[in-house]
């Protein structure tokens, strides 16, 4: 038996911010945001949207979409997110509690490959016997710790949130690697202290958000590339046999940097950081979804996934899709028996 994704489903906040309202309180441009990180616009979430309500949304969404069954036999649930609603309890409990569910339930820090991290765990729960299904969401409301006066890093994030239910796939369908690291040597690189006012070593938690971009930038290049190979070879396939790339979506320059390394066509890579930003753990899902939506991926298709952030982390994954019933086919199957 391997596992897939059975079902998906992602949210937005409605108001669009644009680069130009950065313009009136930040010394910005919309040409510098253009042109360093292909970002155009990002969603913000309304002053009463957390995590906890944007994972409702898109549970919701994966309902209307794939009708009410496809919860059933969630054992666990998982929300990957650098936001919470609280430091206790976890934001995962509250999605439990909302969608009535019997599981388990505990929220996952991973930096933005959060979900990478989330349908790894999932993947290896439901193989292990643990779960029969998991819920795996990526939810972030970043715009609510951004520093709103420093400009290298409130022009770059967004809010969102995904949603996947992972479970049993037919034979020849589903994960076929993953790859998850770690570099704690760079964790000052990108951080927001809570409670520990230093480091380890002693250096300073930052208290607001921070991030040395060209650091992160150099080793999100590195390692985009390095983990995607890795997670090829591991599917015991070549570069070549990839059909579609889902990237973490953080900036245009360093999507285009990995696409060009592993030599594939702009076609066959989902880019949409120009109208969401950075939206962490919430991406890739929100991607996904996209590139299903605009008929971009097929029965069977080998889909990498690659994502980085703080930590710093990174993680890869090949996906052989299947295409899941929906709630439209669902019911033509219904309306046949
Ligand atoms: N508007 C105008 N100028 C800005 C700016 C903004 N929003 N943000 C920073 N700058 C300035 C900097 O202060 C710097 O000025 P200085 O040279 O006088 O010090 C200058 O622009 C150039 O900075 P630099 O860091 O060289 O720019 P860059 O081309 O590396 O782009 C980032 C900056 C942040 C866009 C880029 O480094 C990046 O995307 N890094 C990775 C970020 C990332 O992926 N984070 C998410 C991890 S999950």
């Amino acid at each position: 038996m391997n596992t897939g994704i059975l079902a998906l489903g992602t949210y937005a906040p409605e108001r669009v911010m644009t680069n130009a309202e950065f313009e009136s309180f930040l010394e910005t441009s919309d040409e510098w945001i253009q042109s360093r990180t292909g970002i155009k616009e990002r969603r913000i979430s309304a002053a009463d949207e957390y995590s906890s309500t944007m994972a409702f949304k898109a549970v919701q969404n994966l309902i209307h979409r794939h009708g009410e069954k496809v919860l059933e036999d969630v054992d666990l649930v998982i929300v990957a997110t650098n936001t919470p609603d609280a430091l206790f309890p976890a934001t995962a409990c509250l999605v439990q509690e909302k969608f009535g569910l019997k599981a388990g339930a505990f929220d996952l820090l991973a930096g933005c490959p959060g979900w990478g991290y989330a349908i790894a765990q999932a993947h290896a729960s439901v193989k292990a016997g643990l779960a029969r299904k998991v819920l795996a969401i990526g939810a972030e409301a970043l715009t609510k710790i951004m520093d709103w006066k420093d400009r290298s890093t409130a022009v770059l994030f967004g809010d969102g949130s995904g949603a996947a239910v992972i479970g049993p796939v037919p034979e020849g369908y589903g994960f076929k690697s993953f790859v998850l690291g770690s570099d704690g040597s760079g964790a000052g690189q990108l951080a927001m202290g809570c409670l520990n006012p230093r480091f380890p070593d002693g250096s300073p938690m930052p208290k607001s958000v921070y991030m040395n971009g060209r650091e992160v930038f150099k080793f999100a290049v590195r390692v985009m590339n390095s983990s995607a190979l890795e997670a090829i070879e591991k599917a015991g396939l070549k570069p070549t046999d990839i059909r579609f790339f889902v990237p973490h979506q953080a900036n245009a320059r360093i999507i285009e940097a990995a696409r060009e390394r592993l030599n594939l066509p702009p076609e066959q890579v989902w880019v949409n950081v120009d109208r969401y930003g950075n939206t962490s753990t919430a991406s890739m899902p929100i991607a996904l979804q996209e590139a299903l939506d605009a008929g971009q991926i097929h029965d069977g298709d080998h889909i990498l996934f690659v994502t980085f952030g703080a930590g710093l982390t990174w993680a890869a994954s090949v996906l052989t899709w299947w295409n899941p019933p929906t709630a439209t086919n669902l019911l033509e199957q219904g309306d046949r028996a």
